[in-house]
């Protein structure tokens, strides 16, 4: 079974499909043992705890602190992978490399292009460029942000009228497709 740990500071939308993926019975070999957030107010706690996975913030005074509790937890359930979904804090180099290649962040674009930017921010962005095609990346975490090896993309047309918060609505429906998939995969892995 690949034990998958879930940090994020937002609303956890894509959370919600995975959840319901593990409901249903379709996630395969893997289970969501654990959701952690550094915003106590974060949608993502209640989504977690609405199923019964536990879920639990950390506020820590610093960041050292934090990623010292975190790790504690981390080993204590013997998490295999960690997901970065909407998680708004940089994690340090010491920590990523800890967890090499077991730790993949979903962002909000076609990266390399809008590295380091943030959910909405993002796709005002793209508008403001009048790109045609926007999409996210799952990729891996490394000391370099948002520079890691790509594990998958998927492509979203940009339509006429739309506004940061529609394009979020569509891109985030392609996450949601590309995180279950990379689950899928990554538990079926011997
Ligand atoms: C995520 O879905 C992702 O697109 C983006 O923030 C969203 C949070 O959405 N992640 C990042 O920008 C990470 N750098 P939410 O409001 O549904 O939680």
């Amino acid at each position: 079974m690949l034990k998958l740990a879930v940090l994020g500071s937002t609303n956890g939308t894509d959370l919600q499909a995975l959840l319901d993926a593990q409901v249903g019975h379709q996630l395969g070999e893997a289970e969501i043992v654990l959701v952690v957030s550094n915003k106590p107010a974060a949608g993502i706690l209640d989504k977690a705890r609405r199923v019964g996975v536990e879920a639990v913030c950390i506020e820590a005074a610093t960041q050292t602190d934090f990623e010292h509790q975190l790790l504690n937890m981390l080993q204590r359930r013997k998490v295999d992978l960690i997901l970065l979904i909407g998680f708004m804090r940089i994690l340090s180099d010491e920590f990523v490399r800890q967890y090499d290649h077991k730790i993949l962040n979903i962002h909000p674009s076609l990266l390399p292009k809008y590295a380091g930017g943030m959910n909405l921010d993002v796709h005002a962005e793209v508008l403001k460029q009048g790109d045609a095609v926007t999409g996210c990346t799952l990729h891996y975490v490394t000391e370099q942000l948002d520079g890691g090896p790509i594990y998958g993309q998927e492509e979203v047309a940009v339509l006429p009228g739309d506004t940061p918060q529609t394009l979020k609505i569509r891109v985030q429906a392609a996450e949601q497709k590309l995180l279950l998939r990379a689950v899928r995969e990554l538990a079926d892995k011997p």
